[in-house]
């Protein structure tokens, strides 16, 4: 079994003769360095249990596209056409959107809730980073905190998701920063999106379900399919 380290994180690969690390990993070797992810803490992890299928989660996170309508507090604070991917092909894809002016993070009062996790650039400070790591792994980095999720099938049509809230230890040894604003704003935008994939996980099981095209705006799921595709041998 081969075991590696990514910024703090464990990875197994199962396969008889796994590729090496560094070599399937090499897009994002040192990519994310500037978020300081090895010394981040975890300050929360809620536990869902969600009725669809795991690629639908996979794919609902490749796309703001249905962001307008799921989300209107998420769309007040990052417009769904900001930003840009900057990952497009192969088994990691993502890219940033835009935080409004006027606001500072993904959080319920749109303040931040934290001090900023590591030595970001300008830029930075008003985008927030969005990375669907294939197979199971989803990553978002805010300037003051970094969410991730991950994705375990329990069945076709179940997924038990953990998501967890890192932050910089000055702000958790901090009482005048509310971590609880960012992790609230999460929470709620989550259980949005894990309804849409439920009623997705209807439609798609149903007998009548005709698969539609894609829109423009979902690249980022074309490439996820084609990647399902690929680790499938096909
Ligand atoms: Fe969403």
């Amino acid at each position: 079994m081969a075991v590696a380290t990514w910024e703090g994180f464990l990875f197994i690969n199962l396969a008889r003769d796994p590729e090496p690390f560094d070599k399937a990993w090499n897009p994002l070797m040192g990519r994310f360095s500037r978020f300081n992810l090895p010394n981040l803490k975890v300050y929360r992890t809620i536990e869902y249990d969600v009725k669809a299928n795991w690629k639908l989660l996979f794919q609902n996170y490749s796309e703001c596209y249905h962001c307008g309508p799921v989300h209107p507090a998420l769309a007040k604070l990052t417009p769904p056409t900001s930003g840009e991917n900057d990952l497009t092909e192969g088994p990691f894809t993502g890219g940033f959107m835009v935080i409004n002016r006027g606001h500072e993070s993904l959080t319920m009062s749109g303040n931040s809730c934290g001090v900023t996790v590591g030595e970001l650039p300008d830029e930075d400070m008003n985008r927030v980073y969005y990375y669907a790591i294939f197979p199971n792994m989803l990553l978002s980095l805010h300037p003051d905190y970094v969410m991730f999720h991950t994705l375990w099938p329990k069945g076709t049509d179940r997924t038990q998701i953990f998501c967890s809230w890192l932050f910089h230890p000055a702000t958790l040894r901090d009482p005048t920063f509310d971590p609880e604003d960012g992790v609230e704003f999460w929470d709620m935008t989550n259980r949005q999106d894990w309804h849409i994939c439920e009623q997705s996980q209807l439609g798609v099981q149903s007998r009548a379900y005709v698969p539609g095209p894609y829109s423009k705006r979902e690249s980022l799921s074309v490439q996820f399919d084609r990647e399902v595709l690929r680790s499938l041998g096909r």
